[in-house]
């Protein structure tokens, strides 16, 4: 019976993770998107699938396989990835991981933009997404932990700081995508986790890596 708890820590626990980047319609066949993976996201959520966690991975489009021992709702837009993941509230952890949108395309044209010829293209309008981190970490039912991500080039420790507290998150790892480091996309990182109590450095390794150490780190906290 304990051995059994050791092993599967979060057991009886929620989790809600997202993944992978976000497309923003422009029309029926274009759309604003970014360089995300969505393999740190489905590492993660499947690190606490293997320790025990009942996991809601709200993906947005990826060309990864879905992690076993997890369901997974699949989204395109951020305004989708929102609504999934409040519809899989309550939960005890939110790990919010994907590279959300910042920015949506302000009113969506029906049928595709047509080129006229000679004519200066129509600038595109853009509208602000909602942010699911800050809406999750303010939410009335909040997660006892809510983690975030922060992509970032320079002041790394400083910007995920500001984040955790903008958002109501308990922590953000902070990712160096400088292009001397772990470049978007790839298979290692180099993440920071920034705490309400101070900042750790994790040594670059593998995203499986960073997913499972992650896990751990909410098991611990969530035993207390
Ligand atoms: N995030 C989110 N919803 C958004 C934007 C971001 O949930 N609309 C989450 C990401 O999943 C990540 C964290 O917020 O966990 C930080 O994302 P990031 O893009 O680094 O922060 P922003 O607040 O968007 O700031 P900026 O892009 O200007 O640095
Ligand atoms: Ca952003």
């Amino acid at each position: 019976r304990l051995l059994v708890r050791e092993e599967r820590p979060l057991a009886g626990r929620k989790a809600i993770v997202t993944s992978g980047p976000t497309h923003e319609p422009i029309d029926p066949v274009r759309y604003i998107a970014n360089r995300s993976s969505g393999k740190q996201g489905h590492a993660i959520a499947a690190a606490l699938a293997r320790l025990g966690a009942e996991v809601t991975l709200v993906s947005g489009p990826v060309t990864i396989p879905n992690p076993v021992g997890v369901r997974v709702v699949h989204v395109e837009r951020a305004e989708e990835m929102r609504d999934a993941v409040l519809a899989a509230l309550p939960a005890d952890i939110a790990v919010m991981v994907a590279a959300v949108a910042d920015w949506r395309v302000a009113a969506t044209a029906g049928n595709k933009i047509k080129k006229r010829p000679g004519e200066a293209p129509q600038p595109l309008l853009l509208a602000e997404n909602p942010d699911i981190l800050k809406t999750v970490g303010h939410h009335a039912s909040r997660p006892k932990l809510v983690i975030g991500f922060a992509a970032e080039t320079e002041n790394v420790a400083d910007n995920g700081r500001t984040k955790l507290e903008r958002k109501g998150a308990d922590y953000i790892l902070a990712n160096d995508v400088s292009p001397s480091t772990g470049i978007m996309g790839g298979e290692r990182n180099t993440v920071k986790l920034v705490g309400r109590d101070g900042t750790e450095d994790w040594p670059e390794m593998g995203k499986d890596e960073v997913a499972e150490r992650l896990a751990a780190l909410i098991a611990a906290r969530l035993s207390v």
